[in-house]
């Protein structure tokens, strides 16, 4: 191992942010203390670090949360299910930039009957007021002849994205719930509760935002 081209000894020390580390000539960018967890977001949390308004917090769900552990994207307080933190800065920042388009399913619950052709409009894209959405996978689940549930995955993370599409079509959201993020779905965790990712977990999430270094896991 080498610290900023430098063999390391015992007793080198590194501080991943800001030193180039290198294991058998590859850099890496984890810190071996790393937590990366998966809560299952009740509704009435809100995904920030103090509310203005004095509402519970979803740190209020994880009080032996390390002060560096960050939220990988919000989930509006009305929406349940997954959602990531770490204390990995630079793993947040990628799980959350449009740019390396992790797909995120939800389940959504709507108003009305969503007709074939609207579930094809969802695919495609529909115009929102930030513009046109990208490519989506959604399909039908269950319905009854006055509501519908819906699997929409996407692969960008605006501001109440699903809810916004589906009042594109006409469609009012009434639940919504995020199954999983990447290869990370909520199993049998209830809500409020977290548990840490599976060193496969990360393994995959690191691939698939292009944080392959050696020895990552
Ligand atoms: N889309 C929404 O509408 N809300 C969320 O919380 C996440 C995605």
């Amino acid at each position: 191992m080498r610290v900023n081209g430098t063999v390391a000894t015992l007793g080198t020390r590194a501080d991943p942010d800001v030193d180039l580390i290198e294991v058998d000539g590859s850099p890496v960018s984890f810190r071996l203390t790393d937590t990366t967890i998966l809560l299952y977001k009740p509704i009435d949390y809100v995904v920030t670090a103090s509310d203005e308004q004095g509402r519970p917090t979803i740190y209020d769900l994880l009080p032996e949360a390390p002060p560096s552990l960050r939220y990988a994207g919000r989930l509006d307080i009305d929406t349940s299910g997954v959602l990531l933190l770490s204390t990995n800065g630079e793993l947040v920042h990628r799980l959350t930039h449009p740019r390396y388009h992790v797909p995120k399913a939800y389940e959504a619950f709507v108003e009305g009957v969503v007709s074939e052709r609207t579930l094809d409009a969802l695919r495609s894209g529909v115009e929102i007021e930030d513009g046109r959405t990208a490519p989506a996978q959604v399909e039908r689940i269950a319905g009854s002849n006055r509501d519908t549930l819906v699997r929409i995955t996407i692969h960008e993370g605006r501001n109440r994205q699903v809810r916004r599409m589906f009042e594109a079509v006409g469609h009012r959201v009434m639940v919504l719930r995020r199954t999983s993020f990447g290869p990370v779905t909520l199993g049998d965790l209830v809500p409020g509760a977290s548990r840490p990712l599976t060193a496969e977990e990360v393994a995959e999430l690191r691939r698939l935002v292009g944080l392959e270094e050696a020895g990552s896991a």
